[in-house]
This record gives structure tokens, C-alpha cells and sequence, in this order.
């Protein structure tokens, strides 16, 4: 019959923990006691080591978890002076410190989270072409052009929107499972998008057409430092920030609407326009002519901000959001008021509980209008309804400091979470 332990880590499919020791015996013994009671509890466990200090037994002693070491750069006659534990301690730490990046293959999509969640730059390695990259990623494109499922009598037939490519030259897999394929074609795309830098395994002699048509479908975003730079230059409290996250997408009209709405209301505005964010637009195509011309230094628009220092500097005064809940928590942490525009899912309920339960931005509800959004940043801005939003919205800043200082509501809570582990650490001692 199959153990309880067995049932659970089918259950839990496997999640794996990494764990990761200082290398000494009174470090080592308890990261593995914790390590045995998660096994127990049916995860996988793999520990990530320096070299073992003094005993190099614990890999063979512990069978049932995967050991990976990693070079501490300690010389012989450190690890035999292990005595010394501040310095021991001091070098391992500053010679382990330096990771500069991760370099992933393309297909393991899980790696951009973890490099996120670590900060980590995250580098993406194709191993195909260039060109068959583009075709993988026009799959639903040609799907929808009714390219496929392919038909036999089409086969030789030009790909229009992929040339030189034939019919039968789209790179389809044979799977039962084509909805599940789709999927996982699209993950890779938008993570290839997210990454720092792609590595490709072709030069650019030899694929240089399709290189180019990459750069321009797939523009990785930086943070452009001119945000701050400009904001520099503001009255403190005056400039409104304007960004829908890294989702949403508006349609033409709307754009424009925007466009007018911010001029017409006479404040300085900082307004992020990722690429492609305007439906059937590569840019700021549909920007009225003379647009920028009139608006002069009073506007700054950017193709992606460091959006948690923008809304840290002293210059903005409001931030018009799609009400993403990174961005409304990163808003209430610095205390800026919003104006809050959602776009979809959560989005709406977050709008609701800032403009109508915690009264710290003004719900944009009506079709997008210029002068309703004239009116709205002004409101928002300089009138004193946005004076008494800003000071509440102060409020919500402070709590949240404070959640976090000593017996702060989500320090105790991660005291909870860590009496919580250890407390079922000693249970299993009993
Ligand atoms: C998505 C969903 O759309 C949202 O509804 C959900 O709540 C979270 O997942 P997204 O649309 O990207 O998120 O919005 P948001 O959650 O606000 O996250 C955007 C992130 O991008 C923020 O952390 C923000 O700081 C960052 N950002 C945005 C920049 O760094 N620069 C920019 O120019 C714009």
C-alpha cells in the first residue's frame, strides 16, 4: 500500500524546495532537519552548498535529496582555519555574492518569475533561428488567417505575411493537444519579451533580414532615466504620471482623447506609451499633428518609466493608473493619489475599493473624454478634493510603514509564518 508521505508528494506534484546552507555543522544539521520535515510533508528538496567544511558525508547520508555545490573561492588554508568564523563568514559571503545574471534556455519559462523574484537579470538563450522564430511566433496570426490546421491542397501556396515561407513550411507539432501547444507558444513569446537580453545561436550576416524584423516586432523595454531627469525639473506636487502597466492596450480613439485631455489640463504630465499599446499603432502614430509642439516641455512621454522612483519623486503630484495592483500598492506606498482608469479583471475591483472604500483616487467612469480627463487631473491636482485625497492617501502611506516596523501587523504576520515553520520543526523533534 502506498504511504501517507507518498500520497501527499503525488499531491503536491513534486514542488521542489531549494535550500541553502552556510557550510558548518551547526548551520548544515538544522537546514537539514528542515529539509527532511518538507521531504516528509511530500516536497522535493534540493540543496544548494559551498563545499561541506566538515563533513563532506551529508550528500551520501541524505540519498533522497539532489545536491548541487557551487565554488565557495575559499584556498585550503581557509577551510582548515574555519576557526576563524567572522572571517570565514565575511569571505563566504562576499565571495559567493557576486551573481550577475541567469541564462536560461528559451523553453523554461518558470526561470523569468525566479529571476524576477531574485531581481536577478535574466538572459534567454534560443537555440533555434532567428527566422523560425518569428514563424513560431505568427502561429496564432495564421491560425486566425486561416492558414491552419493545414490543408493538403494549400500546401504550396506563399505564406503572404511570412515570405519565403511555403504553406507547408509553418512550423506546426503534431499534437493531440493543439489549444495546450498554442498556450505554451504564447508563455514563450511573452517571456522572451520580458527578458534583459536574448542570446541566439545564428549571426547577423546570415540572418539579417529576419534580425531586423525581430528588433522591431519584439522592442525590449528599458527604463528610460529621461522620467527623471525631466521630473527634476518640476514644481514639486505638479505633474501627473500616467501609465496602464504592462498589459493593457487602448484603442486609437482613446488615445487621442488622452492626448487632449492632458494638454487641455494645463498641468506638466509624464505619460508612459509602451510600443504596440496602441491597437493597429507601432508608437505614437495617432498623436494629433503638432501635438508635442504645443505642449512644448509641459509633457514628456516615454516608452517605459522606473515607475516606483517616479512615483517616489517629489514632482508628482497624481498618478492616472489602469489600477494594476503592483501599481496602486506602489502608489499608496509613496502616498500618490490616483485616478483610477481600469481596464480589465481585478483591475475594476481594485478601482472600486481606492475611489469608494479607502476615498484615495477619483474613479475615471465615463467613456474616455478630454474634458472629463481635463477635469479629472485638475481635480486631482489642484482643487481641493485631490488636497483632501492626498492627505488620506498620507495616511494609507504611514499604515503601511508601519505594517512593517517592529510589531507592525505584517511584521507579526511573518513572525506568525516563521513560529509557524519552526514550531512544526519541533513537533516532529517530539
Ligand atoms: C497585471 C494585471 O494587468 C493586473 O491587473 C494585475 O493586478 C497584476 O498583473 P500589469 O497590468 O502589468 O499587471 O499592472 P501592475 O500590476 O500595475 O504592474 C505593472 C508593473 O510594471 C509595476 O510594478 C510598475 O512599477 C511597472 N512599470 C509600469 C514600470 O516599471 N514602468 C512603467 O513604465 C510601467
Amino acid at each position: 500500500m502506498e504511504s501517507q508521505t507518498e500520497t501527499h508528494r503525488k499531491q503536491k506534484k513534486w514542488l521542489r524546495l531549494l535550500l541553502f546552507p552556510l557550510p558548518l555543522q551547526g548551520h548544515v544539521s538544522p537546514m537539514l532537519q528542515l529539509a527532511n520535515l518538507l521531504y516528509s510533508k511530500g516536497f522535493s528538496i534540493t540543496i544548494i552548498h559551498t563545499c561541506f567544511i566538515r563533513s563532506p558525508k551529508y550528500p551520501s547520508n541524505n540519498p533522497h535529496f539532489t545536491f548541487h555545490s557551487i565554488p565557495n573561492g575559499l584556498s585550503k588554508s581557509e577551510c582548515s582555519d574555519a576557526d576563524n568564523l567572522v572571517a570565514l563568514v565575511s569571505i563566504l559571503n562576499a565571495n559567493c555574492a557576486p551573481v550577475a545574471g541567469l541564462i536560461s534556455d528559451s523553453t523554461w519559462e518558470f526561470t523569468d518569475s525566479i529571476a524576477k523574484s531574485l531581481q536577478l537579470p535574466r538572459f534567454v538563450l534560443r537555440t533555434n533561428n532567428i527566422s523560425s522564430f518569428l514563424a513560431l511566433a505568427a502561429l496564432a496570426l495564421l491560425q486566425e488567417k486561416g492558414y491552419l490546421p493545414i490543408q493538403e491542397s494549400q500546401e504550396e501556396k506563399p505564406v503572404i505575411e511570412l515570405p519565403p515561407l511555403k504553406v507547408k513550411d509553418i512550423p506546426v507539432f503534431k499534437t493531440q493537444d493543439q489549444e495546450g501547444l498554442h498556450q505554451t507558444i504564447a508563455a514563450l513569446v511573452e517571456q522572451t519579451k520580458s527578458c534583459t537580453g536574448l542570446i541566439w545561436n545564428s549571426f547577423e550576416e546570415l540572418e539579417h533580414g529576419s534580425l531586423t524584423d525581430f528588433r522591431t516586432i519584439f522592442r525590449l523595454l528599458s527604463q528610460d532615466q529621461s522620467a527623471i531627469s525631466w521630473l527634476n525639473k518640476q514644481a514639486p506636487k505638479s505633474v501627473i504620471y500616467v501609465s496602464f502597466g504592462s498589459v493593457a492596450n487602448i484603442e486609437k480613439s482613446e488615445f487621442v482623447e488622452i492626448a487632449w485631455g492632458l494638454a487641455n489640463s494645463e498641468q506638466p504630465f509624464l505619460w508612459v506609451v509602451r510600443p504596440g499599446s496602441v491597437i493597429g499603432s507601432e508608437w505614437l502614430e495617432p498623436l494629433p499633428k503638432g501635438f508635442m509642439e504645443e505642449i512644448k516641455e509641459r509633457g514628456h512621454i516615454v516608452k517605459w518609466a522606473p515607475q516606483q522612483e517616479v512615483l517616489a519623486h517629489t514632482a508628482v503630484g497624481g498618478f492616472w493608473t489602469h489600477s494594476g495592483w503592483n501599481s496602486t500598492l506602489e502608489s499608496i506606498c509613496e502616498g500618490v493619489p490616483m485616478i483610477c482608469h481600469p481596464c480589465f479583471g481585478d483591475q475594476r475591483v481594485n478601482a472600486r475599493y481606492v475611489s469608494d472604500v479607502w476615498r484615495i483616487g477619483v474613479h475615471l467612469e465615463s467613456k474616455v473624454d478630454r474634458f472629463e480627463i481635463a477635469n479629472v487631473v485638475r481635480k486631482l491636482l489642484v482643487e481641493a478634493e485631490g488636497h483632501e485625497i492626498r492627505d488620506r492617501i498620507l495616511q494609507f502611506k504611514k499604515m503601511a510603514n508601519q505594517s512593517t516596523q517592529q510589531q507592525g501587523s505584517s511584521y507579526r504576520s511573518l513572525e506568525s509564518l516563521v513560529s509557524l515553520i519552526l514550531s512544526s520543526q519541533s513537533q516532529r523533534k517530539l
